[in-house]
């Protein structure tokens, strides 16, 4: 059945209320989807701290932060409590389709503000310049129609305020190799097509956003790989992944059993670019581009 963008995220969030399931791999254990945010939350905070600097070094005080496709609200949270940890006087935002989702948000952390809007129909220029920092974890990819897609990705760039940053967390194609490359659209059903980096970074350029930094935000053990340096790389990783899906990952007792060979295998990946997985990519938007 063909993926319907609203139904599958509204009826998602309704049947895992509250749980990483509604927003990590749905069909997964528990354990598997804690370790996958454990290593993509490692290098979001490694991503933040430099943020965190640079704000700090404009002699910012206070700083508004928009998490775009915010689910229950993971990374708001850490986000926010990153920043305040640092003294940062904080206003956050989630916003999500789902009103099953920002209830969660609300109920967890009451100093999180929730927003309701669909990505595909957003006025792009609601928030224009709004927002010190602009996050997307994991929601762009999900809009598989490009019209939508592009839509979503211009509101998410034109939310950042001059001198601000953007952080996109998706599986993003930035390697020679991937089977994503020749899907047949008409007769595709998957709920997320990961676009190529530059196709990305053309749509940001234009709104004034230059790239910071790009860094791997989990490897394939733990998310499943979107791209490879070649064939045989790509298979051997999607190879791994599906043995580890059906003998490993459908056990909670299993998957804590193998955590302790899991996550440092998984930073080895990252630290030698073979994790072939979703990217945490910086952008920060100068005053010059965008006049
Ligand atoms: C994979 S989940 C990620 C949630 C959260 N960012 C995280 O990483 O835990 C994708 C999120 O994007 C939201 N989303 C998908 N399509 C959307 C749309 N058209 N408009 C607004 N939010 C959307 C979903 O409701 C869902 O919460």
């Amino acid at each position: 059945m063909k993926y319907d963008n609203t139904e599958y995220w509204t009826g998602i969030h309704k049947k895992h209320k509250g749980h990483l399931q509604a927003v990590g791999h749905p069909t997964l254990c528990k354990r598997l989807n804690e370790l996958k945010y454990q290593s993509e939350g490692n290098t979001m905070l490694d991503s933040v701290r430099g943020i965190c600097r640079e704000f700090r070094l404009m002699g910012k005080k206070k700083l508004s932060i928009l998490d775009v496709g915010a689910g229950t609200g993971y990374w708001s949270k850490m986000v926010y409590d990153a920043f305040d940890k640092e003294r940062f006087q904080v206003r956050a935002t989630a916003l999500d389709l789902s009103l099953d989702a920002l209830d969660i948000v609300r109920r967890h952390s009451q100093h999180i503000d929730t927003v309701q809007e669909d990505l595909k129909t957003i006025n792009p220029d609601l928030f224009a310049r709004g927002f010190d920092l602009v996050i997307s974890c994991y929601c762009l990819h999900h809009l598989v129609n490009l019209e939508d897609f592009l839509n979503a990705l211009r509101f998410v760039a034109k939310s950042v305020s001059i001198d601000g940053f953007l952080i996109i967390m998706d599986p993003i194609l930035t390697l020679p190799f991937s089977k994503f490359d020749v899907i047949d659209f008409p007769s595709y059903q998957g709920n997320g097509i990961p676009r190529h980096l530059y196709l990305i970074e053309d749509v940001l350029a234009k709104e004034g956003l230059c790239k910071r930094a790009i860094r791997p935000a989990v490897s394939f053990l733990l998310n499943g790989n979107i791209e490879g340096y070649d064939w045989f790389s790509y298979t051997a990783a999607s190879t791994l992944w599906k043995a580890l899906c059906m003998f490993i990952y459908k056990s909670d007792p299993l998957a804590r059993l193998l955590s302790g060979v899991l996550l440092p295998l998984d930073k080895t990946l990252k630290d030698f670019y073979m994790a072939f997985s979703s990217s945490v990519c910086v952008y920060r938007k100068s005053m010059s581009k965008t006049l």
